[in-house]
């Protein structure tokens, strides 16, 4: 070797050195994301993955860590997420991710919990959110249609999905890159309405598949609810149930990208809940049938803060009834029964995404899905699917219980460690610890110092106003900068005061109407139909009469075909009466104006707070009244916990804390009487309608205050109450504890070693967990019986079968966080007694 050849090999070396130096440091962090038939694969292996939504601008960025937290501790891979446009981009080219919408460090707190993501970037995101997420400027955009092909859309939307793609790529946050992102979105739920959009619709889904694929992005791309997705994209199912999807092609895994654990609330509508039985059914049944990815619309909703809510009607709260409350609170026995639930899935990963299937019937409506890496090492799944019967089935020789609409999960084909109806995890007393004055701090604002602005009734004389011929669509001219839209007109009466009918149509969605300044009518639609009318006998005055009527949005329309052309406002207004006839007041012209006085003057604004020129204060502060701004302090109840108004005795309006807008609020919108019942039977398909709540009462009289809005000081307090309320009423609520409880029957499956948190008692059998949030300790024991306790959580009294479980219960409990107490440390204290009586332990606590 000469030595010229020497050193060219020694610095070859070098080279090949660092090359696979850096290639190994690379590898470390990074992950490939592909897929097969039967899996997403990361990193070269098939994956089963629990995930779960949360919308980062829902909550407030304090809360990311805490809420990430306690979905990993449910169980979850992945975290999914909307990307918000019209709040990421609010006029054109100008972007904004800040504070709620920082969307980059958002990703960051998921990775840092050691979670993957979803990141569903559409742009469109529905999501009961203000116009489905797209910016109110693009409607201005001449030329343009949405979601179909026209050239004005694609290059916008084009150009937005580069827009966070760059930005993913720049920070590193693809999944290639050593980040947590593993499988994006574009468009969403476009099959649902593409019949309406004829052949540019499938041409424009073609046309969004290029797209979202020229992007060379790492990780695969979705399409959900779209039958027609192109290859590579994977089309995915949402429903409440979706066992029964199979992709559009043999080579796409089965995903499932929205299963709801509840469903939205709006304004006057009923509140829907969901039985955590049926949603772990569903999810059991989907694993079952071959579902590789599953994942909870919504496992946290959070708040529409803001004006963010979608329409019609779409409530502040969304929470849900998800797994993780609207205040970040764990929600149980929904939490802890989903959490078991995965960790027995995920018990049998192996088995899932390795093993060959097979189905065998068991009986009428009964089945078993039994996966097997060789014949003596097999998971097996037993469904009973009849709605209404229970069963035992006999199955490789053992017997077991199958409540009606339940799976059984056997990760080792023999031992039942899981049924989607045997609840055996934490239940709550309550709802939420605000409905139980035991756990929850009121502090009324009655006594508090208030100040009030009256409203104009009717044009102020703004720079917002203007004269127009004949009556304006509303969104086209308010450009959605506010919720209100004045419209304004005089007509005369010739003759004497007389009684008239006055009559009004409207698109949607609320409107108040003033006749010669004096409240006369207000009309509203509701969630399902924004339109509405009015008709009212009015008294005319002799002379000229004026007529203001106040138009009022209560969330853009977020979903339907063409649901972005859909229009607002009023559409005819006419005047009968009886002597000269019918005055048609549509056709002439009339004064606009956008917005509220209350707004320009920005009084929702904490400088303006001081200004004694726009706020009054004294004894005769106006009760009841329309179009009042009102104004106070609070000091905030001790603790770290989230602070919640109570808003029950106001009429219709907007709440801002510090200058923060907690959002719309209609506490008189009652929902329908009818619908409603008492009990929810888990059992059967159940969807957004099966199990109501609130019917006849207010869909939400309470408001999410995230804790980091408030200080130690004086908080400032403002209202804008549009239809009449009593402020002396509000309340501002604290949680100071929490009621907890814990039930499991000798027939309950006794979960493996491995899912039990470190504690004195292990044994094989069923136990009571009982576990106390924010920091709270177990301070006292309620109850704590084993044998046939009557009642059910919060109403326990011992039952003819009865040992009295206190002394026991409080020696392991008083004073801890947590407790689990085996239910075989109670069954010897009954031995003998009681023979034939299946025995319950249960036990109520207080956390405080
Ligand atoms: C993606 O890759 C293709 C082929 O290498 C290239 O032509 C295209 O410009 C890339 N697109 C982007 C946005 O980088
Ligand atoms: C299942 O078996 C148990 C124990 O033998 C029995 O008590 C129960 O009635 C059976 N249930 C059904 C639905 O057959
Ligand atoms: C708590 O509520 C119950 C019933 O709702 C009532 O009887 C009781 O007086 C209340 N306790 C306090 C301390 O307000
Ligand atoms: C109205 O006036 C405010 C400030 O007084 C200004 O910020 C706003 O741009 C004006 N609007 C129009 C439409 O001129
Ligand atoms: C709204 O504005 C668009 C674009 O300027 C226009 O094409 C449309 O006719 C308007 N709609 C109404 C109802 O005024
Ligand atoms: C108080 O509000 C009025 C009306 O908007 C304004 O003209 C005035 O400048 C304000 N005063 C202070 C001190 O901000």
């Amino acid at each position: 070797m000469t030595r010229k050849n020497y050193c060219s090999a020694l610095a070859w070396l070098l080279v090949v050195v660092l090359f696979e130096c850096y290639c190994c440091i690379e590898k470390a962090n990074s992950a490939s994301v592909s897929y097969d038939h039967r899996a997403l694969v990361i990193d070269g292996k098939r994956r089963i993955l629990q995930s779960g939504s949360v919308h980062y601008p829902r909550t407030s960025p304090e809360m990311w860590p805490e809420i990430i937290r306690k979905s990993k501790e449910g169980g979850l891979d992945v975290i999914e997420t909307y990307v918000f446009w019209n709040y990421h981009e609010p006029v054109r080219g100008q972007y904004y991710f800040e504070g709620r919408f920082d969307l980059v460090k958002f990703l960051r707190t998921v990775q840092d919990a050691g979670l993957m993501v979803h990141l569903r970037i559409g742009p469109y995101a529905c999501a009961e959110w203000n116009y489905g997420g797209f910016p109110m400027w693009l409607h201005f955009l001449p030329g343009i249609q949405f979601r179909t092909t026209n050239s004005v859309f694609q290059s916008e939307m084009q150009r937005f999905l580069e827009k966070i793609v760059n930005l993913m790529n720049e920070e590193n946050l693809f999944a290639s890159q050593g980040g947590p992102v593993i499988l994006a979105q574009v468009e969403n739920e476009y099959g649902n309405v593409e019949w309406a959009y004829g052949l540019p619709g499938p041409n424009y889904v073609k046309w969004a598949a290029d797209t979202a694929l020229n992007l060379n992005v790492s990780v695969p791309w979705v399409m959900c609810q779209q039958y027609d997705a192109p290859d590579p994209i994977i089309n995915t199912c949402n429903g409440f149930y979706c066992d029964q999807f199979t992709p559009n092609s043999p080579s796409k895994p089965k995903f499932w990208t929205e299963n709801y654990p509840g469903w939205f609330a709006a304004f006057g509508s009923p509140v829907p809940q969901r039985p955590v039985e049926d949603v772990a059914f569903a999810v059991a049944r989907f694993f079952e049938y071959g579902g590789t990815l599953q994942n909870y619309y919504m496992y946290f909703g959070g708040t529409n803060f803001g004006r963010t809510a979608g329409g019609p009607m779409i409530a502040t709260s969304y929470d849900y009834d998800a797994p993780i409350d609207e205040y970040g609170f764990i929600r149980q026995p929904k939490w802890g029964h989903l959490r078991d639930l995965h960790q027995a899935i995920k018990q049998c990963e192996d088995h899932l995404v390795d093993g060959d299937s097979t189905q065998q019937s068991l009986g009428y409506n009964l089945e078993a899905h039994v996966y097997c890496i060789s014949s003596d090492d097999c998971a097996a799944f037993l469904a009973n699917y009849g709605s209404s019967s229970d069963a035992n089935v006999t199955f490789n020789g053992n017997t077991y219980f199958l409540p009606a609409w339940s799976v059984s999960v056997l990760p080792d084909s023999k031992n039942e460690i899981f049924n989607t109806a045997k609840v055996t995890t934490q239940r709550s007393i309550h709802d939420s610890p605000l409905a139980s004055n035991t756990t929850r701090n009121e502090v009324s604002l009655g006594e508090s110092s208030w100040s009030w602005h009256k409203e104009e009734k009717g044009i102020s004389g703004s720079n917002n106003s203007f004269t127009a011929h004949g009556l304006l669509e509303h969104i086209n001219t308010t450009e959605d900068t506010s919720d209100f839209l004045w419209y304004s007109t005089s007509f005369v009466n010739d003759g004497q005061a007389i009684d008239a009918l006055l009559n009004i149509e409207s698109l949607g969605q609320a409107a108040l109407v003033f006749l010669n300044k004096n409240r006369v009518a207000f009309g509203f639609g509701n969630h399902d139909i924004a339109a509405f009318s009015l008709s009212q006998k009015v008294t005319l005055v002799e002379g000229t009469n004026t007529l203001d009527i106040l138009s009022m949005m209560v969330g853009v329309q977020n979903y339907g075909p063409w649901f972005d052309v859909q229009k607002a406002g009023l559409v005819a207004v006419i005047v009968a009466d009886f002597s000269s006839g019918i005055n048609m007041l549509s056709s002439r012209d009339w004064d606009y104006q956008v917005g509220l006085n209350g707004e320009s003057l920005g009084l929702e604004k904490e400088v303006n707070a001081a200004n004694s020129s726009l706020w009054t204060q004294g004894t005769d502060m106006p009760i009841s009244e329309s179009l009042v701004w009102y104004k106070t302090t609070f000091r905030s109840p001790e603790g770290n916990g989230p602070l919640v108004l109570d808003l029950a005795g106001m009429g219709k309006g907007e709440a801002w804390v510090n200058g923060q807008s907690i959002g719309r609020y209609w506490s008189t919108y009652l929902s329908p009487a009818a619908g409603c019942s008492d009990t929810c039977d888990y059992r059967g398909p159940h969807d957004a309608k099966s199990c109501l709540t609130k019917c006849g009462q207010p869909s939400q009289t309470l408001y999410h205050i995230p804790r980091s809005w408030v200080h130690s000081g004086d908080n400032l307090l403002v209202l804008r109450e549009e239809l009449g309320g009593d402020p002396m009423q509000i309340s501002v609520l604290s949680h100071t504890g929490q009621e907890i409880c814990s039930v499991v029957s000798e027939d309950d499956p006794t979960p493996p070693e491995s899912w039990r948190p470190n504690m004195e008692f292990r044994s094989q059998s069923p136990e009571v967990r009982l576990k106390c949030e924010q920091g709270w300790r177990i301070t006292s024991i309620n109850f704590a019986g084993f044998g046939s306790p009557e009642g059910d959580c919060g109403r326990f009294t011992p039952g003819a079968c009865h040992a009295d479980m206190l002394s026991v219960v409080q020696k392991a409990c008083i004073g801890q966080e947590g407790c689990s107490i085996p239910l075989s440390s109670a069954t010897a204290s009954l031995a003998e007694a009681c023979p034939g009586v299946s025995k319950r332990f249960a036990v109520e606590a207080l956390c405080s």
